[in-house]
């Protein structure tokens, strides 16, 4: 099975994701044309380091790079001050020079942070993301955004800075837990939804075969999705526009994970994708999209073994006042006016300004009442 290459275009600081099955151990190779000298600082998680670092250092140690491992706990609490403080000190520490390359080796969580403090390290040096899980893979390891969390709310602390190159090994894929994975598929299949309605076909016909293993479809997938991010991202890394899009299913998403304290209940994935079936709800009531549309988006989910009601998030889940209150804090929101990401149809998403909140709280309350 052959890679597959996507480039990024942002001029000067383009650069190329590459998706495949083995590309850990043939990290070396592809990182050593960036490199100044032969040597590397890798920030990684302790499951990940456990379960991949060793093919890491081996694809590395076959190019004659030498690294510095830094493996830091696991979980969305690493993205704090305190981690990036110790991340930053430890390079220093270790002497990674400007010139000298980060390799993220993780999720999405090692990933935002490795890259926040490869922004800030000595003003700025390059990194390389080898994102190991399916969301990290389609979304987070792709287009720049980097950062932490803050008391304040997620996400809150952060720069743009794209990384100088994507090795996503679609091979590691296979020590990801089930329900991670289904929370990744969640986003891959956000892309379908927003701008591809060929791709949620593939996708209703193709998903269950995709995530019980097959590393073709896998990589077909990533690729999709990668593409379509590249796309965006190109015409609109800062989100001045179109980026905006990425964000559908997340303002739902954004409100359920802060009534459930971002914990264990809900991922953040699992949460897109419900958000996403709201949002088709809100836009069919709109009349916007067909009735069939959010029907279908649901059916693809139930048919995937994903949450796809809220009654599938177990434990109580506040009124549709207060979860409308927790979206108004959605960075979406400008002079006080909800812009969310709605549709026209499966694949045909768009940013709507000023939406109407009736129409947002029956579509709550409908929705809260068969949970
Ligand atoms: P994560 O990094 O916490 O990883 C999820 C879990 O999977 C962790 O326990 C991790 O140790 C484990 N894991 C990772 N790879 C594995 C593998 N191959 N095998 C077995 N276990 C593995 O979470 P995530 O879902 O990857 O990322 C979520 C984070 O991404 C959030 O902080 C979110 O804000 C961020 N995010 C950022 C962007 C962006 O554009 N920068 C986009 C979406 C999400
Ligand atoms: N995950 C949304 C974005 O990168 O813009």
């Amino acid at each position: 099975m052959r890679d597959e290459f996507v480039k990024v275009a942002l001029g000067d600081r383009s650069y190329d994701v590459h998706v495949g099955n083995g590309l850990i151990g043939r990290a070396g190779a592809e990182i050593r044309p960036f490199l100044a000298r032969p040597r590397v600082a890798v920030l990684t998680d302790e499951t990940v380091a456990e379960m991949h670092l060793e093919a890491l250092q081996a694809g590395l140690a076959a190019e004659g790079i030498g690294n510095v491992t830094l493996a830091l706990p696991v979980g969305e609490a690493t993205k704090s001050w305190d981690m990036l403080e110790r991340t930053v000190e430890w390079m220093l520490e270790e002497r990674i020079e400007r010139r000298d390359v980060m390799i993220a080796l993780g999720g999405g969580v090692i990933g935002d942070l490795g890259g926040f403090a490869a922004a800030i390290l000595r003003r700025g040096i390059r990194f390389v993301q080898v994102p190991t899980t399916l969301l990290a893979q389609v979304d987070s390891s792709v287009g720049g955004k980097t950062g932490i969390n803050s008391p304040h709310g997620k996400n809150q602390v952060g720069s743009f800075h794209q990384p100088t190159l994507v090795l996503a090994d679609t091979g590691v894929l296979e020590t990801l837990p089930r329900r991670e994975f289904l929370a990744g598929y969640g986003e891959v299949v956000k892309y379908g939804l927003l701008g591809d309605a060929a791709f949620f076909e593939w996708l209703e016909g193709n998903g269950r075969s995709l995530v019980d293993g097959d590393l073709g479809l896998r990589t077909q997938a990533v690729r999709r999705a990668v593409e379509m991010k590249a796309e965006i991202v190109a015409r609109d890394e800062t989100e001045e526009g179109d980026r905006a899009l990425l964000n559908l299913g997340h303002t739902f998403c954004h409100a359920l994970e802060a009534a459930t304290d971002y914990g264990d209940r809900l991922l953040h994935g699992e949460g897109v994708a419900l958000g996403c079936v709201l949002a088709f709800e809100m836009s069919a009531r709109m009349g916007l999209c067909s009735q069939e549309a959010p029907v279908r988006v649901r059916a693809h989910l139930e048919s995937m073994g994903m949450k796809f009601d809220l009654a599938d998030i177990p434990g109580d889940l506040p009124d549709a006042g207060t979860l409308i209150d927790l979206m108004r804090q959605d960075k979406k929101v400008v002079d006080g006016q909800l812009r969310m990401v709605l549709a026209r149809g499966i694949g045909a998403a768009f940013v709507a300004e000023d939406v109407p909140i009736e129409v947002l709280e029956s579509v709550l309350l409908d929705a809260l009442g068969s949970s």
